[in-house]
């Protein structure tokens, strides 16, 4: 029976092309810098977001690490959505490493704005915590998958800008965000102080995410990064599939999000699913069950080769990606609608 990969995006594993590439990479000791597809990747990085300079780091976590460490600060306060993947999904690294507090914001599809923001917002006195950092979350994960548009983006600059707070985006998946805006990365990025993107999600390459900022930013990512332990050596070999993925995968994240599109509209067809259709905006769905369902339906599904992920005792996620086409997705909606 054929296994349909619907779990995370993270799933995705190298094609033939990506391996070909990996298999020619020039390689050379990156903590010395001298890793030429490193190089390349984070040259390419900086290019499209627009950011002085860029660090190649084994993770997401690690780059949302490091940014907390660095903008953050031991203990300030950063303000986050309340369901942002670093309070709930990067293992409490904000205090047990950075040292900073996250302050949990409220918001519609994983958006912040000014006016929740503001009375969370702490100044410089003698007995309270410093708001340090803004770290917005686009697409957003547990939102659904929701974009930032770009008055939102424009809001949440001028409140940072007001208050001299930096802001830094984990954009995971970035280049959903800029699939389903029709903004380019760059123009996201002009926005933020620091933004990261991950290589190993939508975009299909095995390991790693970007880190972009300031010159002086990055100078100083990649100290924190080595005293994490993420200095990596020959690691170009990891770069190119990196660098394939931004060269050919960008494009194609279009196939994900129709695929999420239909997908969604199946099963909030189906007496099972209840799914709240104006939240699908990218490769992510939620699907609503019967409380204290969603385990056994999930069971069901995986008999039949749907592979997803009951997130709470009512709720499943289907995650789109490169690994399902769309005559999988006509295969996966038939499955469907026979359960
Ligand atoms: C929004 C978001 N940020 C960060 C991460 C962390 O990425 P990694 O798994 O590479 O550490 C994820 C992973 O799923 C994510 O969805």
């Amino acid at each position: 029976m054929k296994q349909y990969e619907l779990r995370s995006d993270t799933f995705t594993k190298p094609t033939e092309a990506m391996r070909k590439a990996i298999s020619e990479a020039e390689v050379g000791d990156d903590v010395y810098s001298e890793d030429k597809s490193i190089n390349r990747l984070q040259d390419m990085s900086s290019e499209i977001t627009g950011k002085e300079a860029s660090l190649f780091v084994p993770s997401g976590t690690m780059a949302n690490l490091i940014t907390l460490y660095i903008l953050g600060g031991r203990g300030n306060e950063v303000l986050m959505h309340e369901q942002a993947h670093t309070i709930h999904h990067e293992v409490g690294g904000a205090a047990a490493i950075a040292g900073c507090m996250p302050i949990s914001v409220p918001g519609e599809k994983g958006i912040m704005k000014r006016r929740v923001m503001e009375p969370r917002l702490k100044k410089d006195d003698y007995d309270i915590a410093h708001t340090s950092l803004i770290e917005i979350e686009n697409t957003h994960n547990f939102a659904g998958g929701t974009y930032w548009r770009e008055e939102d983006l424009k809001e949440v600059r001028s409140f940072a800008d007001d208050y001299n707070l930096k802001i830094h985006m984990d954009g995971a998946r970035l280049f959903n965000a800029v699939t389903a805006s029709k903004m380019s990365a760059l123009r996201i990025s002009s926005y933020v102080d620091s933004v990261t993107f991950c290589l190993s999600k939508g975009l299909g390459s095995p390991v790693g995410s970007m880190l972009c900022g300031t010159r002086d930013f990055i100078d100083r990512s990649k100290v924190v990064r080595k005293m994490i332990g993420g200095g990596m050596r020959q690691a170009g070999v990891l770069a190119a599939g990196g660098i394939y993925a931004l060269e050919n995968n960008i494009d194609r994240l279009k196939i994900d999000h129709d695929n999420c599109l239909m997908l969604a509209e199946t099963l909030n067809s189906l007496s099972l699913f209840k799914v709240d259709l104006s939240l699908v905006e990218t490769n992510i769905v939620f699907a609503y069950t019967e409380e204290g369902k969603a385990s056994e339906i999930n069971e069901r599904l995986k008999s039949k080769g749907i592979m997803a992920i009951a997130t709470a005792h009512n709720e499943i996620r289907f995650v789109t990606n490169l690994m399902i086409s769309s005559v999988d997705m006509e295969v996966i909606c038939d499955i469907l609608k026979e359960i």
